[in-house]
């Protein structure tokens, strides 16, 4: 079957991982249509506009998206494209699995996590203004809807991969109000899920597990901001940013991106590391039931990476973006079961 669907390439490194992605994909024997479109730094250049609509209407027609990384402007400038994506589509649900792959030395060999973050509100509803000069008033918005519908994915998410167990972070201690409210949605939920254990930690002591022991930990269920940070913390467990896919869900549309930024201090050079995105666009073969290629790209990824002598810079290796694609192609076609 065709697919047809969007390819946001990005910034920075985003247009170097995302060809090495089409490349492998194209490899793969799936008939994809891919339609490019330009967001972020390249389009508010090209068209002024970080996001322009063209983009927003080219996912909803084609309703999955890959997308690279996007660059937004630090303390000034224009408001992040992916905040800006993922609340106007709806993509309520963050899910990103953090799992060890074979060959790469991390402090740990067998993590396999999955961070569940709530995706349209809390500290990233962009509500912010200045009180009075020197006093800026940021607005945490946290409500029943949407707490209770990211909980309602986390254990469904759970029940269909298996898993045994959810694990909701909080600051409740401290912001009664807000994680409180967020709290007695997910109990609300886990209570309907009885053959799922659930349990509770606070944001920091959990991010002190995280490092001491992760295998405590199965489904992270998190608000907006803790997941954006927690989830970059899981990364570092399995190997660092260019490794660990994501995927932003909604009813009916999706985006799938890497968790790593446009990288500024190694765009245009060649070394950037396409696992992070090839991971995602895995995420997308399994969600557009393309099971079997998704398999066997990551068998071929498995074994370059087992066998250690074609890696990027930030693997301790000195292979380019473009050999290590190439070593991946190669075992796509010689298809050794690892
Ligand atoms: P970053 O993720 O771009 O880079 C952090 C460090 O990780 C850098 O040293 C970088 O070289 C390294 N790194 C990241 N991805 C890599 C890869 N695939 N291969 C090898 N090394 C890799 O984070 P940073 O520097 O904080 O952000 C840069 C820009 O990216 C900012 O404008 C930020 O807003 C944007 N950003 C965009 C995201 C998205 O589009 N989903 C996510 C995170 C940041």
């Amino acid at each position: 079957m065709a697919h047809r669907i969007t390819l946001i390439p990005g910034d920075g490194i985003g247009p170097e991982v995302t060809d090495a992605v089409v490349r492998l994909l194209g490899r793969s024997g799936l008939d994809i249509e891919w339609e490019r479109e330009v967001a972020g730094a390249a389009a508010a250049e090209l068209h002024g506009e970080p996001l322009p609509r063209r983009v927003l209407d080219s996912i909803v027609r084609n309703r999955v998206a890959l997308k690279g990384p996007v660059a937004t402007p630090i303390g000034s400038g224009f408001p992040s494209v992916n905040v800006e994506v993922r609340r106007s589509l709806g993509l309520y649900a963050n899910l990103r699995p953090v799992a060890s792959l074979p060959g790469l030395t991390t402090r740990f060999d067998n993590v396999d996590l999955i961070v569940v973050r709530e995706n349209t509100e809390d500290l990233y509803s962009g509500l912010e203004h200045e009180v009075v000069p020197g006093v800026v008033e940021s607005l945490k918005i946290i409500t029943a809807k949407a707490s209770e519908r990211i909980a309602r994915f986390a254990f469904a998410h759970a029940q269909r991969r298996g898993r045994r167990k959810v694990t909701a972070v909080h600051k409740a201690n401290i912001m009664k109000l807000g994680d409180g409210l967020f709290l007695d949605s997910v109990r609300k939920v886990a209570r309907d899920h009885q053959d799922i254990e659930y349990t509770e930690r606070i944001v920091d002591a959990a991010c002190m597990q995280l490092v001491m022991d992760p295998g405590q930990f199965d489904i992270l269920l998190l608000p907006n901001l803790y997941g954006d940070i927690v989830s970059d913390l899981c990364a570092g467990l399995v190997g660092g940013l260019g490794l660990v896919p994501s995927a932003n869900l909604g009813d009916g549309l999706a985006v799938f991106e890497a968790v790593h930024g446009s990288a500024p201090d190694i765009a245009g050079r060649g070394m950037a590391n396409p696992t992070a995105l090839l991971q995602s666009a895995l995420l997308m073969l399994r969600y557009l039931n393309e099971d079997e290629t998704a398999a066997r790209i990551l068998t071929a990824l498995e074994h370059v990476l087992a066998d250690g002598r074609v890696r990027t810079p930030d693997l301790g290796g000195a292979a380019t973006t473009r050999e290590f694609t190439d070593a991946i192609a190669r075992q796509m076609e010689i298809r050794v079961p690892l």
